[in-house]
């Protein structure tokens, strides 16, 4: 064997070893003679460095500093999951799937891990990629921080597709954590740090770290639970799922195919039960639709799937005291009432503070100062007080007196009818609201300029270099230096950022502008209907629009009424910032106004039918209603959804009908 050949057959014994040892978890040989082929293969590696290999095994043990993560469009958007809470919320959606579609079919049950979301491109058996979820649409690029993960595999073995993503969870088992603390504790009380507090934030925490060599010394694990691709070896999710196990994918075997909803509900009892018996943190149980077809079939909402839930597990609750309430001025000047805590410890981390969101809800729970209260957390939302322990009052309680002035500019509060909240309506110099107003502006779903933290957005205001948003793109790198805070790399950065927020599409631009309920998603709808700002602004009657209703169409029309808001956006459009939708691939306006329901088998991919049925300006839909303009119909059509069309006389139109239609 010569050098080149003992290389590869290294590679390949060393990959196979960490197969054995962190996937399988069955060990073939000792650390020590491991450690002996590492070490062989590291000084032949040197001695050839035109045989480096970006995807040897010596490459895990990170070094490479980053100095920022790039940006990377997703292929496939990262969903999350909507949540279910009892067994009848799973019942409901037993009941929704089979309206939609009126076969027999299975569901898969999976174990929801508790980690960060990951989503790993291979091509021709390589790990090219690695991606975190970001805002779901994109997310950055950490290949290099997974590659130091021993259970992900960096070459696949057997029958892979060319090219496929893989989805999963990155996490730490609780005994590692548990050791990593306990090793890390003193360390971080020495740099005046707290030790880290629950598994969830170190693996994520972990994954954010530019230092590879600093992530390769965290006990990151990763499950993989979908894959993603137009080769896949068959239709079917378990089946693809025992497959990539194969190819040497970390995939549990907690998971089952389930014949009916009520399976579904044993297996849910199940892990309730023996849930803290695992040696990994879940925080529910994951249904699936298990044929990918009727997965497709069944469809999707704007940020999740209709063909699966999660169903969460009961909120872990504590018990604390009540110290305090002090008040938040949000950035349209909502005010929350925030309750402040004798820290308690709660799923990991010690809470200190916990929402009490609005003066009704005070009074409903009976709230006071000096209370016994018990609070929740759920996901990474922030804790919430959820009920109060004492039968009564005692000597030392005292009344929420519930503020009626501003917290921070004392102007008079106000709570329009139908509002559960106060507002504070000095708009233009209520500091906190300048402040909010900015970071929405500049985060990361909207404008998305990087180096721009609160503190510095604190600082510009503070020393008049920003009002609103246009004076972002009139900083100069000389008065930012003279801030002292930001030395010249990271000046230099930050003017590259706002500069590059000039290419960011309209749909961001007007969810950045902050307008009162146009979040990411009414921003989309808006701009995918109008194709400039311009005929949003001249628009009577928003409300004609799909999913617009009176409360979204009166806010968008008040903003539009200020000519303060006229001017910024003139300002803005001078600047150079998109407010233009870019109809993609327009074809024809053929469909335009028609909803279509695609049913059955066809020559063209259900994606690609959508994608036909888009460029023609027509609207997919996922099920038959009276509004439903056709039914694009291919073979094997379910009876019930003919008989549906039937009934509602909506007609049905072949494959070859509707491209000759459009042709
Ligand atoms: S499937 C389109 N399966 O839960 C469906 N997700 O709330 C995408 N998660 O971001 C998710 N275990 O990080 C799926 N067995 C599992 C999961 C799982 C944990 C996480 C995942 C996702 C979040 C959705």
């Amino acid at each position: 064997m010569n050098e080149k050949e003992r290389i590869d057959f290294l590679r390949q014994e060393i990959n196979k070893h960490n197969h054995a040892y962190y996937v399988l978890d069955t060990p073939i040989i000792s650390d020590f003679d491991f450690d002996k082929l590492l070490y062989e293969l590291i000084e032949l590696e040197k001695k050839h460095p035109d045989l480096h290999d970006i995807n040897s095994p010596t490459q895990r043990v990170g070094g490479a500093v980053l100095d920022h993560f790039q940006t990377v469009l997703h292929k496939f958007p990262m969903l999350s999951l909507d949540n279910s809470y009892s067994i009848n919320d799973l019942k409901d959606f037993d009941t929704r799937i089979k309206k939609i579609i009126d076969i027999e079919f299975d569901y898969v049950c999976e174990l929801k891990y508790d980690g960060v979301s990951i989503s790993l491109t291979y091509e021709n058996g390589k790990l090219i990629l690695a991606t975190t979820r970001g805002d779901g649409v994109q997310g950055d690029n950490v290949t290099e921080n997974i590659k130091t993960i021993k259970s992900i595999p960096l070459e696949l073995k057997g029958d892979y597709p060319d090219i496929f993503e893989i989805r999963g969870e990155v996490f730490i088992s609780k005994s590692k954590f548990k050791t990593f603390k306990e090793k890390t504790a003193q360390q971080r009380i020495d740099k005046g740090l707290e030790p880290f507090a629950n598994a969830r934030n170190l693996a994520s925490g972990s994954l954010k770290l530019l230092n590879t060599k600093e992530v390769s010394e965290r006990p990151l694990d990763c499950f993989l639970y979908s894959l993603l691709g137009d080769k896949l070896p068959s239709k079917n999710h378990f089946y693809n799922l025992m497959k990539a196990k194969e190819w040497g994918f970390k995939v549990p075997s907690y998971i089952e195919k389930c014949k009916s909803i009520n399976d579904v509900s044993e297996f849910v009892k199940k892990w309730e039960d023996k849930r803290s018996a695992l040696p990994f943190e879940i925080d529910g149980i994951v249904v699936k639709i298990n044929d990918i077809d009727l997965q497709e079939e069944i469809g999707y909402k704007a940020k999740s799937p209709r063909w699966a839930i999660a169903y969460k597990f009961q909120a872990e609750k504590a018990i604390t005291k009540l110290n305090n309430v002090t008040y938040q001025v949000g950035r349209t000047g909502a005010i929350t009432p925030v309750a402040t805590l004798e820290p308690v410890s709660l799923a990991g981390t010690i809470v200190k503070r916990a929402s009490l969101h609005n003066s009704d809800q005070i009074e409903k729970l009976g709230v006071f100062v000096g209370a016994t209260v018990v609070i929740e957390k759920g996901g990474d939302i922030i804790p919430k007080v959820v009920s109060v322990q004492d039968e009564e009052k005692n000597l030392f309680s005292q009344q929420i007196d519930y503020i009626s002035n501003c917290p921070s500019c004392d102007r008079k509060l106000v709570r329009n009818e139908g509002d559960a909240k106060h507002y504070c309506l000095n708009y233009l110099y209520c500091f906190p609201q300048i402040k909010a107003r900015f970071s929405h502006f500049v985060s990361r779903k909207a404008m998305n300029i990087d180096g721009l933290g609160s503190e510095t957005i604190e600082l510009l205001i503070k020393n008049d270099l920003i009002n609103n948003f246009d004076d972002l793109y009139y900083l100069k790198r000389d008065k930012l230096l003279l801030l002292g805070k930001n030395v010249e790399k990271s000046t230099v950065n930050l003017l590259n950022a706002i500069e590059k927020s000039k290419t960011v599409p309209f749909e961001r631009v007007l969810f950045a502008l902050g307008i009162r309920y146009v979040g990411e998603t009414v921003a989309k709808v808006l701009a995918n209907h109008f194709s400039s700002i311009d005929d949003i602004i001249s628009c009577d009657d928003l409300t004609q629009v799909d999913e617009i209703g009176d409360k979204i169409a009166k806010s968008v029309k008040d903003y539009f009424c200020e000519s303060r808001n006229i001017k910024l956006i003139n300002n803005l459009k001078n600047i150079g910032l998109n407010f233009n939708s870019k109809n993609k691939d327009l074809k024809s306006k053929k469909l335009d106004g028609m909803k279509i329901v695609i049913s059955g088998v066809f020559n063209l991919s259900r994606s690609e039918l959508k994608n036909i049925i888009e460029q023609h300006s027509g609207k997919y839909v996922s099920s038959i209603s009276k509004n439903t303009t056709f039914i694009l119909a291919g073979e094997n059509m379910g009876p019930s959804k003919k008989e549906k069309a039937n009934s509602l006389n909506v007609k049905l139109m072949s494959e070859k009908e509707f491209l000759e239609l459009l042709s």
